[in-house]
């Protein structure tokens, strides 16, 4: 039995829906194994900046560290997406949260249930066994390196810097993994082109030498794009750059089924936080229709990686699974085969989790 801190950041959009489905399956979790879980929550993005002016401000920042876990949902805005003269928005949060919380490796589980074989636009035989791992690098690259306008404006630069010591660190996260699964490594860079990629690749080419059980390829990450898609089956463990990242796990929620059903981990030095890999979709904010099972599946990542609580993580999971057996489904994973009554709500889908729980 355990008491532990945990800062819900629900941030905008759906993300304020899925939260706190998340949230009630770790208060199940704490009253059936006895641990005593406390919540305190945090503005992020455009909702902190409505409140505060700033995306991310100092007290939320202070209640992040403080914490030993955060639970996020998403940040975002329709408002900015056609305004780039905007100074302040809302990614400016979650950029400089990875940033100050050292959260340098973005861990993002792509595995299909069963269940939702059909659910995606790929073929199910390409997509049956598909189980791969990414590791993208949180908090250099492109994201992070200078960037500005110059002749008065009409020419824009964003530069993209790695050091050995930040692709090491990433590197090393990437083979450990790879030693607990299959012994396979992929590692995603554009080395024919990219001078941070030539350093990238020499890299892990001599990390791979304390490595010898693992099995290392390197691949460029335009064939990557395509491989994924062609044949899932043939990756294990991946790892990338934090741009590159970004565009191949949108990619690859696919073979997911659906962007709903991907949960993500943020680790480091500190605090870690757990997030869904989709977006704040304005589009569906409010309706009560936004699938919570990449948040659920979120909470499952946070008890096993920073409380070390496997079982209890192991039981989210298939809560999760029971319940896309049993037929259930939100509007983002239904097929033609769902029965109409079967299709859930938000909250809906959240009791369904919770029952076999
Ligand atoms: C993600 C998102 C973010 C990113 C955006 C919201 C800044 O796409 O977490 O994948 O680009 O990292
Ligand atoms: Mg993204």
């Amino acid at each position: 039995m355990a008491t532990k801190n945990i800062l819900i950041v629900p941030g905008d959009g759906i993300g304020q829906e899925v939260t706190a489905v998340g949230k009630k399956v770790l208060d199940a979790i704490a009253a059936k194994f006895g641990h005593t879980f406390n919540y305190d929550e945090a503005l992020i993005g455009h909702v902190a900046i409505e409140a505060t002016g700033e995306a991310l401000p100092a007290e939320s920042l202070e209640k992040m560290r403080k914490s030993d876990a955060v639970l996020f949902g998403a940040v975002g805005h329709p408002k900015y997406d056609n305004d780039p003269s905007a100074k302040v928005r809302p990614e400016q949060g979650l950029l400089k949260m990875r940033k100050e919380l050292g959260l340098y490796a973005n861990l993002r589980p792509i595995k299909l249930f069963d269940e939702l074989l059909s659910a995606s636009s790929i073929k199910p035989e390409i997509l049956k066994g598909a189980d791969i791992l990414f590791f993208r690098e949180l908090t250099g690259d492109i994201y992070f390196g200078e960037k500005g306008r110059k002749n008065d404006g009409d020419t824009a630069f964003d530069v993209a810097e790695y050091s050995r010591y930040e692709v090491e660190r990433i590197g090393r996260k990437a083979f450990e993994a790879a030693r607990t699964r299959k012994k396979k490594l992929c590692s995603v860079d554009k080395a024919n082109v990219l001078e941070t990629s030539r350093l990238w690749r020499e890299v892990i080419q001599k990390l791979a030498l304390e490595y010898p059980d693992v099995e290392v390829e390197h691949q460029f990450v335009d064939s990557t794009a395509m491989m994924l898609i062609k044949n899932p089956r043939r990756f294990d463990v991946v790892v990338t750059a934090n741009l590159f990242g970004d565009i191949l796990t949108d990619e690859a929620s696919q073979i997911a089924g659906s962007m709903g059903m991907l949960a993500s981990a943020s680790i480091g030095d500190g605090t870690g936080v757990y997030e869904p890999i989709h977006g704040s979709a304005h589009d569906i904010t409010g309706k009560g229709i936004a699938n919570p099972l990449a948040s659920i599946l979120s909470a499952a990542l946070l008890l096993d990686i920073s409380f070390g609580m496997k079982a209890e993580s192991d039981l989210v999971i298939s809560a999760v699974d029971q319940v896309l057996k049993e037929g259930f489904r939100t509007v983002d994973i239904a097929d033609a085969n769902t029965k109409p009554e079967n299709i859930l709500g938000t909250e809906a889908m959240g009791q369904a989790v919770l029952k076999f729980l």
